[in-house]
């Protein structure tokens, strides 16, 4: 019998162009034709969050049951984690309980790679602050939808960037599809972003057709910063976006920090993509979990 080989997406890496192309058109063709999901009913999926969630890890859950797939989220808080169970025998133990894909996020930038030979499908849903694989490809499935392609957009990254799992994975894809990224930095860029300029945000709002807002971090800070300071140098507020292109739009992974990173007076406004981001995360993961599952049914 003809061996399987495992799918993982622990990183954008682990994609190829027409493995970006085909999620991004099959996450617009799920959102159109709900009807059409496939069904995994024979498959399982485990989600393993030591961090905070909600869009991730509800979407995958959704996701989950949408492709009839049985899923199960660890509780952490009872887990045999806490009675010291090492998170290798708890994945080998998810195993053995037939699980085929976990999901997982975990403050570690490392651990997500160094769990892809226990023989399960690994899916990266936030691993410290360099992978955020699905957001970035559901972010790109919104721009897709809006523009019809990425390449030559202007895409303007504003905020905590340095500290930004959603940035880096972001970065990393929108420069594979060949936009024109703009960033504007709360801080000197680190060095695997020396290649980009750091603008103010009043520079290059006027020109952007994407104003991509991020949290900030304030848990990977080590002392606070004045968020009133951040909001007048960072943040979207009425004025700014009257000074956006007629056909721009902006967008923000989630959760906001209203009045930091955008005021709470454009919540509501045409310009917003942040709760089509939400549901597209729904439909991406779909896309994403059948990419994993689709040649191994
Ligand atoms: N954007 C994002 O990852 O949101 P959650 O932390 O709620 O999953």
């Amino acid at each position: 019998m003809q061996e399987v080989k495992i799918k993982h997406l622990t990183a954008l890496s682990d994609l190829s162009l027409p493995d970006i192309f085909s999620i991004l058109e099959n996450s617009h063709f799920y959102f159109q034709n709900q009807t059409k999901i496939p069904n995994y009913h024979t498959k399982t999926i485990a989600h393993l969050f030591f961090e905070d969630s909600t869009r991730t890890r509800v979407s995958f859950e959704l996701a989950a049951k949408r492709l009839d797939i049985i899923s199960t989220s660890m509780d952490l808080s009872s887990s045999s984690l806490n009675k010291g169970e090492s998170i290798i025998d708890t994945i080998e133990t998810l195993k053995a309980l037939n699980v085929d894909i976990l999901t997982l996020r975990h403050k570690s930038d490392e651990l997500i790679y160094q769990i892809k030979d226990l023989g399960i499908s690994i899916v990266n849903s936030g691993s410290g602050t360099t992978g955020h694989p699905t957001q970035a490809l559901l972010d790109a499935s919104v721009i897709m939808q809006e523009f019809t392609k990425i390449k030559d957009k202007k895409i303007l990254i504003c905020g905590d960037i340095n500290n930004s799992r959603v940035a880096a994975s972001n970065i990393e894809l929108l420069k594979r599809l060949g936009a024109k990224l703009m960033l504007s930095s709360i801080e000197e860029l680190k060095d695997e972003y020396q290649e980009f300029k750091n603008y103010s945000l009043d520079e290059v709002i006027t020109e952007c057709d994407v104003a991509m807002f991020l949290r900030v971090q304030h848990e990977r800070h080590k002392s606070k910063f004045d968020i009133h300071d951040y909001n007048k140098k960072f943040g979207l507020n009425s004025d700014r976006l009257n000074r956006m292109k007629d056909d721009a739009i902006f967008m923000h992974p989630g959760p906001i920090n209203w009045g930091v990173e955008l005021d709470e007076k454009i919540k509501s406004h045409p310009k917003s993509r942040v709760l089509k981001q939400v549901t597209m995360g729904l439909f991406t993961r779909v896309a994403v979990l059948d990419w994993i599952l689709k040649d191994n049914k």
